[in-house]
């Protein structure tokens, strides 16, 4: 028997995920599933943590990472810390398609290619995204300067203002964080895509786990994709998602690798480490999840079920 055509992606991608599904049930590819799924997710203006609409930097620029990889080759592609272009996911694409001697392009260099390959500019951040920049900071300019002055976006009261609410940056309520989108398509070929604006109020220039191999993002066809989401720093400093990986080459199930890389990551000092989330599916097509704090989930479609169904993380 073939193997059945899956996606799976973490909170808020069933904005894609439809969309993905289609190409895969129509005997399309894993990566052009991937790459459309996070599309839609970069386009939604509701989602506030990818793409238009994602919320900015220190500065008030939204800035944004993502990063594709292929199971079967290893190839690696990412962008980091780029502004001005709606589709960070097409970017790395053209990164791995279009100078397969990179892996990563970051900030104006990554412009420079996106400029070059055709990719058009566009205006990311929204009424509503700077709306929330300003709510979150307003306090933090009154107790940053010691006056209520709200300056201009981008000035030096902003940028001290949010270095100190990244200080005192609170776990959220309800799915909020970088997007996963893993497929299987019927070849057998797997691939992990995953697109983010990244930490809110973050440090200009800051990248995180979403760009980086093995980190927020790992892909080996004989065993497995994993990716993951929330606290980005924790899956930096443990190589979470080849960790997922590795330990599903081990033999262990979906969600008890999942729990692995969790379970590692508690070991580490960090107040936002339950934040931490991560998912993956093996190549024949089983699934997991796992996150710090429960209420967690993630998607499943696949070619025998075509409706988005949700699957609750396993708490670790
Ligand atoms: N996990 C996404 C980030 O930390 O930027």
């Amino acid at each position: 028997m073939g193997v059945m055509a899956t996606i799976i992606g973490s909170e808020r991608s069933e904005a894609g995920l439809p969309a993905g599904m289609d190409i895969l049930a129509c005997g399309g590819s894993a990566l052009d599933a991937v790459e459309a799924s996070l599309r839609l997710c970069e386009d939604n203006l509701d989602d506030h943590y990818v793409g238009t609409g994602g919320l900015p930097n220190a500065r008030g620029v939204v800035e944004l990472d993502a990063s594709i990889m292929i199971g079967s080759s290893r190839a690696f592609a990412a962008v980091g810390a780029v502004k001005g272009y709606a589709h960070p996911i097409s970017i790395a694409r053209a990164v791995l398609e279009r100078l397969p001697q990179h892996c990563l392009l970051v900030g104006e260099g990554a412009e420079l290619f996106a400029e070059e390959q055709g990719f058009e500019r566009a205006q990311l951040l929204t009424d509503e995204s700077m709306q929330l920049f300003r709510d979150g900071l307003l306090p933090n300019v009154d107790a940053v300067e010691g006056e209520n002055t709200v300056a201009a976006p981008g000035d030096n009261v902003y940028r001290l203002a949010a270095i100190d609410l990244v200080r005192r940056f609170r776990p959220h309520d309800g799915p909020w964080g970088t997007i996963n989108v893993i497929a299987l398509d019927e070849s057998g070929e797997l691939v992990v895509g995953v697109s983010t604006s990244g930490y809110p109020w973050k440090y200009p220039g800051r990248v995180g786990d979403s760009a980086l191999p093995g980190s927020g993002n790992y892909c080996d066809v004989r065993f497995g994709g994993a990716a993951c989401t929330g606290r980005g720093e924790m899956s930096m400093r443990v190589s979470g998602a080849r960790m997922v990986v590795d330990a599903l080459a081990r033999g262990e199930a979906p969600n008890d690798a999942c729990r692995t890389l969790l379970q590692e990551a508690a070991t580490l000092a960090d107040t936002f480490r339950a934040e931490l989330r991560t998912l993956c599916l093996t190549p024949d097509g089983r699934h997991g999840g796992a996150a710090g704090q429960p209420g967690s989930t993630y998607g499943v479609m696949t070619t025998a079920r075509p409706d988005v169904e949700y699957f609750r993380r396993i708490v670790a």
